[in-house]
């Protein structure tokens, strides 16, 4: 073809901006926050350089600092000061979560508030849900854990949750909580399902974050294999087919692939960039062997053109701050 095309015509500098595909925008990015019931002063995440645990007390000002920058929903964590076998601290309404979504919705109204529907920060042996013996040993329990989700999700919604997020990857998880919230009048409540989770190495930091490491075994028994990609949207088909609003993707950068698949199934798609994906950039930022702000724009807009309409991401609050710098 060439001369006749030359394709670097359009990417003259003034044409560029113009024929552009993909953009990022604030409305793509969830913060997710971890609230920590012992703490009275934030405390510094070790493994994720510049995150931190917040204390119940400080985390509206955190939220509202997010929305002066114009993020516009965060998902929340929380760190328990009780841990038991059942996760009874996970659904209480005085709980850590519960009464930081009550101070975000009471300080800043248009925050859309999502919360982690899961048991592993609450029980003392760090599964998901509640455990029990097995053909194969102790391990976690399909539907004596899906009580639990529904009593988390309930309470949570009690609380002013607009989203909830179950992150358990139990079968069945979404429809029995979409029954239990509209036998609780809660119609209007979301489910953002964590459908398509990985049993991944790169959640390695977040166990420290949020004090979740199990104390036997690992979650492959519930969480999905790296190579298995039928199996991987089927999971979220189910989900969808039990009622889930939003899917999701998690890991998002290592599994592009099945992002764009699963962004075919209909619904509004979700990827989570965990907190192994956010450590890797900062540790080789830190080092000066990477551009940090080129680096993450580049993964964001790669995570948005495989299909996702919503990005969770730990770089939120500063992606906002450098979408504003470009304009
Ligand atoms: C809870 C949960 C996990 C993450 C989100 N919800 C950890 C896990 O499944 O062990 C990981 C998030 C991250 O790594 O940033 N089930
Ligand atoms: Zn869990």
């Amino acid at each position: 073809m060439f001369p006749q095309r030359r394709m670097r015509r359009s990417r003259s500098r003034n044409i560029q901006p113009l024929l552009c595909e993909i953009t990022l925008s604030k409305n793509d990015l969830v913060a997710p926050l971890f609230v920590d019931e012992k703490i009275t002063a934030p405390l510094p995440i070790e493994s994720m350089p510049g995150q931190f645990r917040y204390p119940i007390s400080g985390i509206a000002t955190v939220a509202v600092e997010l929305w002066k920058r114009g993020v516009r929903a965060v998902l929340i964590f929380g760190i328990p000061k009780d841990k038991d076998p059942d996760a009874c601290s996970a659904w209480r309404a005085e709980g850590v979560v519960q009464q930081a979504v009550r101070r975000i919705k009471a300080e800043v109204k248009g925050m859309v508030v999502i919360t982690d529907v899961c048991a592993c920060e609450y029980t003392d042996h760090g599964h998901c849900g509640i455990v029990g013996d097995t053909r194969s040993g102790p391990d976690l329990l399909n539907d004596p854990s899906l009580e639990l989700m529904n009593a988390i999700a309930i309470s949570h919604a009690e609380s002013g949750a607009d989203i909830v997020a179950p992150s358990c990857m139990l079968d069945g998880m979404v429809g029995s909580i979409r029954t239990a919230l509209d036998k609780a009048g809660f119609e209007d409540v979301l489910i953002m399902s964590y459908s398509t989770k990985f049993a991944s190495a790169l959640y390695g930091p977040f166990r420290e974050a949020a004090d979740s490491g199990f104390t036997f075994g690992d979650r492959s028994t519930y969480q999905l294999s790296c190579g298995n990609s039928r199996e991987a949207i089927l999971e979220s088909q189910m989900d969808a087919d039990e009622g889930a609003d939003i899917l999701m993707v998690k890991p998002a950068g290592f599994y592009l692939d099945i992002l764009s698949e699963v962004a075919t199934l209909g619904l509004p798609v979700a990827a989570f960039q965990v907190s192994g994906e956010y450590s890797m950039i900062k540790g080789a930022a830190e080092r000066g062997w990477i551009k940090e702000k080129e680096t993450v724009l580049e993964s964001l807009i790669s995570i948005k053109r495989a299909g996702a309409e919503l990005i969770i991401t730990y770089f939120a609050g500063d992606v906002a701050g450098w979408l504003d710098e470009k304009q």
